[in-house]
């Protein structure tokens, strides 16, 4: 046994592809960022207000560790309103940020001695949670077919091993983009009931379908019965450009509903009481379906400048994304990608996220966000594809 107290899992953590650049030049005001998940618009302005106006009301104290009444009720609404289904009160949860509801589904579902299988290329967050629970991890890549990623049954259910313990899957995707369709989800589901394994379903981008700005991606919730072993996961940031806000929420095995306000007590003791009165007005406010409809229109728009700049180049072989708002390109040739994002740093002063840390067979792959003003974003491809075309020439000047 190691002589250090501190657990030999927190001390191999490492900062993921994303950070690794984006620490470097986060202040920098020269650099176009497309290595997170966001926008720049800033968050509504009749959210903003909402927020502001709780705050003036003296909404500044304690409150149920699961979220405040009033937004859980208007989840159960919403979540009725897009998927026309009851959803029990008691298994909607809002302990902080979604990324929260991902630690706490690992914290439901992962130990020492059990694996989850991440389906491919995935957000390296969900990684770290496994790690941080020391949970092994084992790794199911979606295929990429000639015009879309799709995800083979069979090689999931071959990866199933004695100590799986559950699946993760996030559609729409971070980083592909690949949008499951309601029968792949079915069969993921059906698979996992057969094996007895929790089920993971990350849904933050449910709302970014790009073919179809005020659509909604078809999710596991009207698929699985109340106390199964699955927790479908969402949250405000994406939806209603509200990164900062850090409040998500979460659909629960009703039987934990004890046991989740506990965790959530352990972990944050909730969100921020008037981030929540800020999160009602998105759900509520008539403003919020027509705020969601016109960013994804522009995400869907920006998807095509990307597809039709960078997706062209003869080094790039890059899959139409059909959801969330990232492009994930494969560069011919390109072996060493946090070098190449480092260039793309320094050279063309745009933040890009190397491929890597999305899990096994994406180290020829960097990821971006195509969620910015499309003008910033034209700049941004241009300064991208001149460095592609520059590739083995000498280093050029800083622009
Ligand atoms: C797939 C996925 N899940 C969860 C999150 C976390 O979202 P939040 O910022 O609301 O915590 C992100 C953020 O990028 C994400 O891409």
């Amino acid at each position: 046994m190691s002589s250090d107290p501190i657990r030999d899992e927190i001390r191999a953590l490492e900062l993921s592809g994303i950070m690794k650049i984006a620490a470097t030049a986060l202040e920098d005001p020269e650099v176009i960022p497309l290595w997170f998940g966001e926008s720049d618009l800033v968050t509504p302005e009749f959210v903003r207000r909402a927020a502001v106006r709780a705050l003036e009301a003296g909404r500044t104290f304690y409150a149920h560790p699961r979220g405040i009444v009033p937004l859980r009720e208007a989840i159960r609404r919403y979540l009725e309103r897009l998927y026309g289904i009851a959803v029990h009160p008691d298994r909607i949860h809002v302990p902080g940020s979604t990324m929260l509801t991902v630690t706490v589904a690992g914290q439901c579902l992962l130990a020492p001695g059990r694996e989850i299988l991440l389906i491919g290329p995935y957000w390296p967050n969900i990684r770290n949670v496994a790690r941080v629970c020391g949970a092994a991890v084992r790794e199911v890549r979606l295929e990429e077919g000639p015009d879309r990623w799709w995800l083979d049954l069979d090689r999931v259910a071959a990866a199933i091993g004695p100590r799986t313990r559950a699946v993760y899957v996030n559609s729409p995707s971070n980083p592909t983009g690949w949008i499951a369709s309601r029968e792949e989800l079915a069969a993921l589901v059906a698979l996992c009931r057969r094996h007895g394994l929790g089920l993971i379903s990350d849904e933050v981008y449910h709302r970014h379908v790009l073919d179809d700005p005020g659509g909604v991606a078809p999710s596991v919730l009207p698929l699985v019965e109340e106390d199964e072993p699955v927790f479908v996961l969402n949250g405000f940031s994406k939806a209603w450009a509200m990164t900062g806000w850090r409040i998500g929420w979460m659909v629960a095995p009703r039987r934990l509903v004890e046991p989740l306000a506990v965790l959530a007590e352990c972990d944050n003791t909730g969100a921020t009481v008037f981030a929540q009165w800020g999160a009602l007005a998105a759900l509520e406010e008539p403003e919020g379906e027509a705020f969601v409809r016109d960013f994804v229109a522009r995400c869907a728009r920006n998807r095509d400048r990307v597809m039709a700049v960078l997706g062209a180049h003869p080094r790039v072989r890059l899959l139409r994304p059909e959801g969330a708002f990232y492009a994930f390109p494969r560069i011919e040739g390109l072996d060493d990608g946090l070098a190449f994002c480092r260039r793309v740093l320094a050279e063309a002063r745009v933040g890009i996220a190397a491929g890597y840390g999305f899990g096994e067979g994406n180290a020829a792959h960097v990821r971006l966000c195509f969620a910015i003003a499309p003008e910033r974003l034209e700049t941004a491809l241009a300064r991208l594809l001149a460095v592609l075309e520059g590739e083995g020439s000498a280093p050029r000047r800083r622009r």
